[in-house]
């Protein structure tokens, strides 16, 4: 079984991890088996200066466009948060992660950053005793895709924009839960203004319409069909009708987040 992890927005990141002994769930009981993130950027240096600027490029010791020191700090709280909210998911075991970012290297710096807590070693996984930091695999998202890859944009896919621009770090969860044979999705909003303050957060559900919190699978399946492109192309091997989905849900899923970047269109940033 997969236990599939994705970070995303403009970093992103990849989990997948065998299942044990121990992770077989009591009956009955509503188990997370499958974790998927998508994150936005903390705060960056502007792309450019612009005409008249009273800033120079030495006010942006980092570089242009790339993450400032509060940037870092609010992906360092970010990722922080999300392994203290996720404790009883997500392990400090490396091999369960699979990270992936844009090619902008103000994502690449996220994703380190983020990782850097996310993926803090407990004293097994240390390779220095006493150094808190460890080493994960980071991959590109395919290039030609980048430009439409937004946070902002997967809210309007789900029809719940708020309107405002995503404040830095926002992030987007869907938490794939299974009870006896049925499956759910919960989708979660993190997106507290100022995240380097690292305050736990109160989390806004994202409602799709015509569900519940806990959205049985095939429900949310049938609500993305008509926004992912080439849905046929990219399901259709595995669920003819939507309706069949609880028959092959993990894999579907699994195909559905992996393509998550196809659902997104054009945002201007
Ligand atoms: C966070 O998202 C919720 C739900 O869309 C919205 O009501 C709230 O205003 C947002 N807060 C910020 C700081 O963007």
């Amino acid at each position: 079984m997969w236990r599939f992890f994705f970070l995303a927005g403009l970093t992103c990141l990849f989990l997948d991890h065998v299942f044990t002994v121990d992770d077989v769930k009591k009956s009955g009981k509503r188990e997370l088996v499958y974790l998927q993130l998508l994150t936005t950027n903390g705060f960056h240096a502007p792309l450019s200066l612009y005409p008249n600027d009273e800033n120079t490029e030495d006010d942006w010791p980092e570089g242009m466009g790339l993450l400032t020191k509060l940037g870092k700090l609010q992906q360092y709280e970010m990722g922080k948060f999300l392994r203290k909210f996720y404790h009883h998911f997500i392990t400090s075991d490396p091999g369960e992660v699979d990270a992936f970012s844009s090619f902008e290297d103000r994502s690449t710096i996220g994703l380190v950053t983020l990782m850097a807590s996310l993926y803090a070693p407990t004293e097994e996984w240390e390779f220095l005793p006493g150094f808190k930091w460890q080493p994960t695999v980071l991959c590109y998202m395919e290039k030609k895709d980048i430009h439409d890859w937004n946070l902002a944009a997967v809210l309007s896919a789900m029809r719940l924009s708020n309107g405002f621009r995503p404040p830095p770090c926002a992030t987007i969860s869907f938490e794939m839960y299974k009870q006896d044979e049925e499956y759910t999705v919960r989708a979660l909003f993190f997106n507290l203004t100022n995240p380097e303050m690292g305050a736990d957060q109160d989390p806004h559900p994202l409602l799709l319409e015509g569900c519940t919190e806990y959205c049985p699978l095939a429900s949310f399946v049938r609500f993305f069909a008509p926004v992912i492109p080439e849905y046929k192309k990219l399901c259709g091997k595995k669920i003819k009708d939507p309706e069949d989905v609880d028959m092959e849900a993990e894999t579907t899923l699994i195909h559905m987040y992996a393509d998550l970047k196809a659902w997104t269109t054009p945002l201007p940033m």
